[in-house]
């Protein structure tokens, strides 16, 4: 069993840079028992509304949008290099697809009835706050819809107060 503590947001000293947008997430969200993940690298951690939070942008397709939008928790789990091959699986494949959680070998763990994963060396406890699809037109650089876009399938941005982090 991984040996992790709490740490505060405040005392979390780790580029939010390399942290989302190299090392990767999982996102992670148990629905009716089941829990689905799926690899994100864009989000962001800041302030909002005088909390500290995480936030994440979840394409409509995603089967783990079901399992986030069904209940008010989900984690972010950092597990970086060493587990790269496996992130790259769970960012290609769907859970509604494969058990991809077994097969990727890696072991879900519960924090106050969150699912997340053990081999993480960070894990974010997440509660979310606010949950909304980008509009079209509110794009002002035109180019990032056309780019990003061109099946309609708008990012659900979510917005979601950091309860807890956890390091090993
Ligand atoms: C490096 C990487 C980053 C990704 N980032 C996101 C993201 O931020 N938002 C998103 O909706 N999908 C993202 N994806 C795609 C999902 O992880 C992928 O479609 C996954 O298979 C969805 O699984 P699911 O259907 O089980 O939810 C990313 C994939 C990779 C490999």
């Amino acid at each position: 069993m991984a040996e992790f503590h709490t740490i505060s947001p405040e005392q979390f000293d780790k580029s939010p840079f390399q942290t989302i947008g190299k090392d990767w997430l999982l996102v992670t969200a148990e629905k009716d028992g089941k829990v689905n993940t799926m690899t994100a690298s864009w989000g962001g951690f800041g302030v909002m509304w005088g909390k500290n939070v995480a936030f994440i942008v979840v394409r409509p397709q995603r089967y783990t949008k079901e399992f986030l939008d069904a209940q008010p928790y989900f984690s972010l789990s950092v597990l970086g290099e060493p587990f790269r091959k496996e992130l790259s699986y769970l960012g290609s494949v769907s859970g509604r697809d494969e058990d991809k959680i077994a097969k990727s070998g890696l072991t879900v763990a519960h924090e106050d009835n969150i699912p997340y994963f053990e081999q993480a060396k960070t894990v974010l406890i997440c509660r979310k706050l606010y949950a909304q699809p980008y509009d079209p037109a509110c794009f002002i650089e035109k180019e990032l819809d056309s780019k990003w876009y061109p099946n309609q399938d708008y990012h659900t941005m979510y917005i979601a107060e950091i309860e807890k982090i956890l390091i090993q």
